[in-house]
């Protein structure tokens, strides 16, 4: 299969999901699924960094799923500690920034200063910018962004009337990357279970049965194919598109 070399988008956000039925489907328990999943992000990321993909932001946990029982939250936990203390050193090797948005606060200690240390050790790296979602709702990231805008205007900093949609991302985790272009569901459900809720306002959506342990270089390719396939209009009509196209 060839690789779209064109319109490949800058940024590509991505939720991984299926890794519960993969295990069930195998009559193994969910961790198996987890695992084998931790497995796919490191395939996933190594692509992204092969074909030029700027940007990759993975939602690895979301604000909702501590819903869960009690061991499996512990054992994502677990799971997440692990792979940081294996990836690091590669992720540097390979030049990718790690960052880790979300709510840290709830973590452990140990994983809270595992990501601190992970996220110096790349801090200054210029390839992929990675971005892990953990304890990341995207209603908890717009409540953390009024809540810094509304206390710069009680010190008399802001006019809230002067207040635009620009003041408020400058406030969102992903501030400092280009909104993405490029969304993908795993796992077969067509929902957004309160991932970037403000920066998926003009994404191209794109939702794959194959659940995430599955999810190879052949069915990414599929997805970037498809995205560039798409007509990005913005609010324009499709003739105005074309017609800025070939001037
Ligand atoms: C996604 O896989 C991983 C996390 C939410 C942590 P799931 O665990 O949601 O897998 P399914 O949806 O049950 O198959
Ligand atoms: C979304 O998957 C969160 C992550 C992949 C981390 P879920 O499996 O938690 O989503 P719902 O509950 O099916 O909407
Ligand atoms: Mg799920």
């Amino acid at each position: 299969m060839t690789l779209p070399l064109a319109n490949l988008p800058r940024h590509v956000a991505i939720i991984m999901d299926g890794n519960g039925r993969w295990a069930k489907k195998r009559l193994l328990p969910r961790y198996a699924g987890h695992t084998a999943g931790t497995e796919t992000v490191r395939k996933v990321v190594q692509f992204c960094t092969e074909i030029g993909i700027e940007c990759l932001t993975l939602f690895a946990f979301s604000s909702e799923n501590w819903r869960r029982p009690e061991r499996e939250v512990g054992m994502l936990m677990d799971l997440f500690l692990n792979a940081l203390q294996r990836e690091a050193n590669r992720l540097h090797k390979n030049n990718v920034q790690l960052r880790i948005i979300g709510e840290r606060s709830a973590f452990p200690q140990k994983l809270q200063d595992k990501i601190q240390q992970v996220e110096e050790l790349t801090a200054s790296n210029t390839g992929l910018k990675l971005r892990v979602a953990a304890n990341y709702g995207g209603r908890w990231d717009l409540v953390q962004a009024f809540q810094k805008l509304a206390l710069q205007a009680q010190a008399g900093l802001l006019n809230p009337q002067n207040m635009t949609a620009n003041s408020l991302a400058e406030h969102l985790a992903l501030n400092d990357l280009p909104e993405p272009d490029l969304f993908i569901r795993t796992g077969g459900e067509r929902r957004i279970s309160n991932f970037l809720l403000w920066q998926l306002a003009y994404t191209e959506l794109y939702f794959t049965e194959v659940l995430w342990p599955d999810f190879d270089r052949e069915n990414f390719q599929l997805a970037l194919q498809d995205f560039a396939s798409r007509q990005r209009r913005f609010g324009r009509t499709g003739d105005q598109v074309e017609q800025n196209k070939t001037c």
